[in-house]
């Protein structure tokens, strides 16, 4: 089985609730890149995306950390609010209506969210600057 690299812990994200982190990612030639990622909760489970919307790419927090829409129902866009499902990351409205944010595979092991399957830089914790104040992650191979 992959290395799983925990993000947080299940209790840290309520029902209903996303929370944003930049992870540094291995490219192929080994250089880190930081790789904002979102994680959702909808009852027991948890989804991981890409955050990055599908109409520009860009980071959907651009409200400071803020993901969801003003109802607290949907991840949006703070750039010209398409809204998504919690779950799938399927865009029902909005500039990429139809599209869906780009999916992350997570297991949930012994109270801990993880990802598996990608290579990220091996670090002590992650110091990027983040001008938007993401709450930053240590990675810890499990
Ligand atoms: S950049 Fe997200 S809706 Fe346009």
């Amino acid at each position: 089985m992959d290395e799983l690299f925990v993000v947080c812990r299940t209790f840290e994200i309520d029902d209903g609730q996303v929370s944003g982190f930049v992870l540094m990612r291995a490219e192929e030639n080994g250089e880190p890149r930081p790789w904002p990622i979102l994680i959702s909760r909808k009852a027991n489970q948890f989804f991981g995306f890409e955050n990055a919307c599908p109409h520009q790419g860009s980071r959907l927090d651009t409200r400071a950390g803020e993901f969801l829409d003003e109802e607290g129902n949907f991840i949006t866009c703070g750039k010209h609010h398409a809204q998504f499902d919690l779950d799938t990351g399927h865009c029902f409205i909005g500039p990429c209506q139809g599209q869906r944010l780009t999916p992350i595979a997570l297991v949930i092991d012994d109270g801990d969210v993880c990802l598996t399957g990608v290579r990220l830089a091996e670090e002590d914790g992650l110091d990027i600057p983040d001008p938007e104040e993401v709450p930053e992650v240590m990675i810890t191979p499990d």
